[in-house]
């Protein structure tokens, strides 16, 4: 077996001390985000996920987990925010989503980053836009993540393209 061709794919992100340390902009998205935790539906995991983004209409929209008794029906804070935005700002690109989370069961001092489903649906969403969606990761205290394009943490996806 022969090895033709090696690819690697790598990005960047950055990573700030705590919410302090980040513009007045950002940092308002992102207190925000930990606000909305609280109204999350999150009975069963007792994970309480907030996401809030603003459009590059000046719109902000929000979103939170939404859980159900036949566990797999629950839907991520990330989904139910750009299904939203998709209805209520159709076409209008998300500059940046902030999300926090907030464990009842234990810490929430370190970012979580979003689920594989919730990655493919950003993904797209980018694609649809045609433009990034920057995001801003964190728990209710701790350390921040700012990444510059949500589809990065999805290297080789499947897109619209794959169905030509
Ligand atoms: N969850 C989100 O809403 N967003 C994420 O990025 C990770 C996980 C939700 C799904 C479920 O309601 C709970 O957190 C625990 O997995």
């Amino acid at each position: 077996m022969f090895v033709m061709q090696k690819e690697e794919v790598r990005f960047g992100f950055d990573v700030y001390d705590s919410s302090a340390d980040l513009s007045v902009e950002d940092k308002a998205l992102l207190e925000a985000a930990r606000k909305v935790t609280e109204k999350a539906y999150a009975p069963y995991s007792n994970f309480q996920v907030g996401a809030v983004a603003k459009l590059s209409n000046g719109e902000t929209i929000s979103g939170t987990n939404q859980e159900n008794a036949s566990y797999p029906v629950g839907t991520c804070a990330e989904r139910v925010l750009l299904a939203s935005a998709a209805m209520i700002h159709t076409n209008v690109p998300v500059d940046t989503m902030a999300i926090a989370y907030h464990n009842l069961n234990g810490e929430s001092d370190h970012p979580v980053s979003p689920c594989g489903m919730c990655r493919q649906y950003m993904a797209e969403y980018e694609e649809r836009v045609k433009q990034p969606i920057r995001l801003i990761l964190s728990g209710m205290n701790g350390k921040v993540i700012i990444l510059e394009k949500a589809s990065q943490l999805l290297p080789l996806s499947f897109g619209s393209g794959d169905l030509k």
